[in-house]
């Protein structure tokens, strides 16, 4: 028997919870790392299944991967990751119990309508109603998707299979982008990277050039991918001007704004133009501090999705003739078969309110100015970047050349890390590396904010 009786379950449960509730009071306690290695982790967690189970003996063992993980505690300031809200791990928890597969209307009717309540909520928090979406597991996901729409609109290849096409996005683009070329047979050698400006954005005129360019050469271009919030600096580029030139030479423009695009709540004035996109990525697991997995893919004409997306078997096919009850996301999204992503964050939007999440943003961005001005007033910083979101990329400069610079500071990264205290993580910064610290995590204080610089001169 594999089912466990109503109390069995209680109690399972609440042992799980404790648990939880346990390493949420522990948190800052905990280092931000481990005290731990390969071999350990492979003799604690390796070795056979076992063929009679453990019992509830098995729950015991869940300090253990606590023990074991990163804690991205308020000190955790690495990639773009945050805290985990709690609340949306709890509705995690019980999307699970509840089991649904979110397909179809018929499949999941509650999950369904939430998924497209939620999508909507967001697209109108960023300033871009009308737009649908489907959510998806991370950014990466939604930004293959944006381009896979942009492909079947500008290149169709559903049937005949793909072609070489361009792409055009700034040099800083994050890698899912050229991943996705690659994937969807266009091939990353067709992503033009354009040159950035002395604040990371992309440049326009040069933008203009490489069309203009390309056109000339007879060479068949597809798409802009702009981005809102690049993932070294939080550089914006300039959405307004680049829906443009979309525009004016009938590209689509899909923003990949996994990171940034949380932060139009907080100030929309930074992301004027971002309506005039195509398709948007937006992932909530970063900015709007959920538990991963949570993304979203939003896109203006839902026709395009299903054009792209809808191939549908038989026995799948829905007998509806209502509009609402007839909705499949396997007929506008990559996946069949999909969790129910958008409980936790329904639950939590509906806990917090759309006010709170604008606060937590606000003070993200506040604590990156801060550090900001703390790397600035410190003669041995120097920060190596503008910080236009919450992203602040800087080294110490005690002298010497760029190869010694670099080393020195890639030695302070992993001495900073090892030591437990703040979680930072690295960028390439025109070449020099950076110590990077991004600020997503709504559990960190002003105090926490001066623990990085407070580790980092230590660690020299
Ligand atoms: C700008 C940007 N785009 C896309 C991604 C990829 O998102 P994910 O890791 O959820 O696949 C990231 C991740 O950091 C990002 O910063």
């Amino acid at each position: 028997m594999l089912d466990l009786p109503p109390d069995e379950f209680r109690s399972a449960a609440d042992a799980v919870t404790a648990a939880a509730a346990q390493f949420l009071a522990e948190l800052d306690a905990r280092p931000v790392f481990p005290a731990t290695s390969g071999e350990q982790t492979a003799a604690i967690f390796g070795g056979p299944a076992p063929e009679e189970g453990l019992g509830s003996v098995a729950f015991e063992d869940l300090a253990l991967v606590a023990a074991h993980a990163r804690a991205t505690n308020a000190r955790f300031f690495g990639y773009v990751h945050g805290s985990g809200e709690p609340v949306a791990a709890l509705g995690d928890l019980y999307a699970s119990v509840l089991n649904q597969n979110v397909t179809a209307w018929r499949s999941s009717p509650a999950a369904i309508t939430i998924e497209r309540t939620v999508a909507g909520w967001l697209a109108d928090a960023i300033g871009c109603p009308g737009f649908a979406g489907a959510f998806t597991s991370g950014g990466s996901m939604a930004n293959l998707m944006g381009l896979a729409m942009a492909r079947e609109v500008r290149a169709p290849a559903n049937e005949e299979g793909a072609r070489p096409a361009l792409v055009y996005a700034s040099e800083e683009a994050h890698m899912s982008v050229p991943k996705a070329m690659a994937l969807l047979g266009i091939g990353r050698a067709n992503l033009r990277p354009i040159p950035v400006d002395d604040d990371f954005r992309m440049r326009v005129d040069a933008l203009d050039a490489a069309i203009a360019e390309d056109r000339t050469a007879g060479r068949h271009a597809i798409a802009i991918v702009a981005t809102a919030g690049t993932v070294n600096t939080g550089a914006i580029d300039p959405l307004e001007d680049i829906a443009r030139v979309a525009r004016d030479n009938d590209l689509w423009l899909h923003v990949d704004g996994a990171y940034g695009a949380p932060a139009a709540l907080a100030v929309p004035d930074r992301f004027t133009g971002l309506a005039l996109a195509d398709s948007i990525s937006l992932d909530a697991h970063k900015w709007l501090y959920q538990p991963l997995d949570c993304s979203l893919l939003l896109f203006r004409d839902t026709a395009i999705a299903r054009t792209t997306f809808a191939f549908t078997g038989d026995y799948a096919r829905s007998f509806a003739t209502d509009a609402v009850e007839g909705f499949a996301f396997f007929e506008e999204s990559i996946e069949l078969s999909r969790r129910f992503r958008a409980l936790k964050l329904w639950l939590s939007l509906r806990y917090h309110g759309l006010a709170r999440f604008r606060e937590a943003i606000a003070a993200d961005l506040a604590h990156a100015r801060l550090l900001a001005r703390l790397v600035q007033s410190e003669p041995a910083l120097e920060l190596l970047a503008p910080v236009e979101l919450s992203a602040v990329c800087f080294r110490v400069n005690d002298g010497g050349d760029q190869a010694a610079l670099d080393r020195h500071n890639a030695e302070i990264l992993q001495r900073v890390v090892r030591d437990g205290r703040v979680y930072l993580s690295n960028a390439t910064i025109r070449g020099a590396f950076a110590l990077r610290a991004c600020f997503v995590n709504h559990r960190t204080t002003d105090d926490d904010v001066a623990a990085i610089v407070a580790a980092v001169l230590a660690a020299r």
